[in-house]
């Protein structure tokens, strides 16, 4: 008998499946955590969120679709017997960590893929990588037929396209939405950050700096182009390589007129700190 609180390891789908079946058809409402593993405190705060829930699945799988040719995808953090230890005695009953196989069987041959909020933004700057996201979530949440999915504002485009995906395929699974979880200089919490130098782990802190800058100017009044070029000023200052820093239009992602102020914005930010690349957002209204 494992010891209570320890999740249950499940590699096999069709088991894992059944667990979920099981506990619904016993008036259980099953929560479930979609990861990439190397778990952190930002992991953690979706796992307390879907506590919610009678029952928790916690999902550990490096997807290899979503990641681009010479993208991080062999050297990606890997830490199961870490990441189980931090889930014991948070409420987590099942650990479903699939192999490779058990996804992408021999001869896989279908994708899916979401238009529209995929586009812009990092669908340009990784093209196939919200395929991948899309194809991996949409198959998950077959194998784990959960009531919710808790998903980090961390990574906004993907809830888009995730929320997009669910309500165009139909798929019956509430998309809940949780808050970016931030180191105390800022820093938003990302399995990346343990690829950063002490030298590159300060200069990083420049894009939670320029959020907080843009939304400190943008609640002062200021136009998109103003709050813009506050977002712009730390990146340029630490040298981060910037894919964009754009205001945004919080449900469709696309941009703002550089005059429009006062209207529901989110700020979007992706650059290089040395070789390794960072997101961040946030809200500004
Ligand atoms: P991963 O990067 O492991 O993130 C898993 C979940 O944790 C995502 O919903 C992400 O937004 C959330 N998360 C990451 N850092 C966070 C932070 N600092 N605060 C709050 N939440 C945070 O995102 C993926 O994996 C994959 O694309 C996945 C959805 C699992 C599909 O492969």
């Amino acid at each position: 008998m494992p010891r209570p609180g320890v999740p249950q390891i499940e590699t096999d789908p069709a088991i894992l499946r059944q667990h979920v079946l099981d506990a619904a058809a016993a008036g259980r409402r099953v929560g479930f955590v979609p990861t990439m593993g190397a778990l952190h405190a930002g992991h953690l705060s979706l796992v307390k969120a879907a506590a919610d829930c009678d029952d928790v699945v916690v999902s550990i799988f490096v997807n290899p679709t979503q990641f681009g040719p010479g993208e991080d995808f062999e050297r990606y953090p890997r830490s199961l017997q870490a990441d189980c230890e931090l889930l014991a005695d948070v409420g987590v009953r099942w650990v479903f960590a699939p192999p490779v196989e058990a996804i992408y069987p021999a001869g896989d041959a279908t994708r899916i893929t979401v238009d529209g909020p995929s586009r812009r933004w990092e669908g340009e700057h990784r093209p196939g990588h919200f395929q991948g996201v899309a194809t991996v979530v949409g198959k998950l949440f077959m194998m784990v037929p959960a009531a919710a999915a808790y998903f980090g504002a961390k990574d906004w485009q993907q809830t888009v396209v995730v929320r997009r995906m669910v309500r165009d395929l139909a798929i019956p699974i509430e998309i809940v939405v949780c808050p970016t979880m931030r180191e105390p200089d800022g820093l938003a919490m990302s399995s990346r950050n343990v690829y950063l130098s002490a030298d590159e782990r300060q200069r990083a802190v420049s894009l939670s700096a320029g959020l907080t800058e843009a939304r400190r100017v943008w609640q002062g009044g200021a136009n998109v182009a103003t709050a813009e070029r506050a977002l712009r000023e730390p990146l340029t200052h630490h040298a981060v390589q910037v894919d964009y820093a754009v205001l945004v239009d919080p449900t469709t992602l696309e941009p703002l007129p550089a005059q429009a102020s006062g209207v529901p914005a989110i700020a979007l930010v992706a650059g290089r700190v040395g070789s390794t690349r960072l997101i961040d957002n946030l809200l500004l209204s």
